[in-house]
């Protein structure tokens, strides 16, 4: 299915704390099921979006280099968190805080992959924004998007090391907001 052709609105659309974005997709990353907040959200009819490759939400302003990391992440059978800024069919944008996992049969094989979203915590977004936006500016001095990615994955390996964390570990310091449950 062709990319929407809509540029980016500039205008950020939000979705409520108690909502959950779902989707699935086959292992190519094609989709295979949207929920309903997913259509809402996405302004694409559920016809539109079902057998369509997943980066029909890719946002211009996203490192390429996060997809990356999600496609590698996930090639080695295991779950990755993500903040991603998605665009609309109408071209607004809106961040997720994505957890994305391949889905096993039975026999332990990858058969699929499996994203759940909510709303980002504000104070985690306003230390995204910025990194994110430095990563596409390291990208796009690169001629080639090999080149770019190769660059922009060494800048966030860097910013992991300087921080002393892994991933994982540095994508849930970015928030210092609590919820009920946690640890004392
Ligand atoms: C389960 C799953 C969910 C995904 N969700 C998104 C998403 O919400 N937004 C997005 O831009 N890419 C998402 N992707 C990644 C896309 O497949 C793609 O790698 C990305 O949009 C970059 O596209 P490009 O390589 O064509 O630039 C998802 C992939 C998988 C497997």
């Amino acid at each position: 299915m062709a990319r929407p052709t809509s540029a980016p609105t500039g205008r950020t659309l939000t979705f409520d704390e108690d909502e959950i974005i779902v989707s699935k997709t086959d292992l190519r990353g094609i989709i295979t099921y949207a929920n309903d907040v997913f259509v809402r959200v996405s302004g694409y009819g559920e016809a539109e979006l079902l057998g369509a490759p997943h980066n029909i939400l890719r946002h211009p302003d996203m490192p390429a280099c996060v997809f990356r990391l999600l496609w590698e992440t996930l090639e080695q059978r295991k779950e990755i968190f993500a903040y991603v800024n998605n665009m609309a069919k109408n071209g607004d944008n809106y961040w997720v805080f994505a957890h994305v996992t391949p889905s096993f049969d039975g026999r332990g094989r990858v058969v699929g992959y499996h994203s759940n979203r909510r709303v980002p915590y504000a104070d985690a977004l306003e230390k995204v924004k910025p990194l994110y936006a430095a990563l596409l500016a390291e990208e796009k001095r690169h001629a080639s998007r090999q080149d770019g990615i190769k660059a922009t994955m060494h800048m966030l390996e860097d910013v992991l090391k300087g921080a002393g964390m892994s991933y994982g570990e540095f994508v849930f310091s970015l928030s210092t907001q609590t919820r009920l449950g946690s640890a004392a």
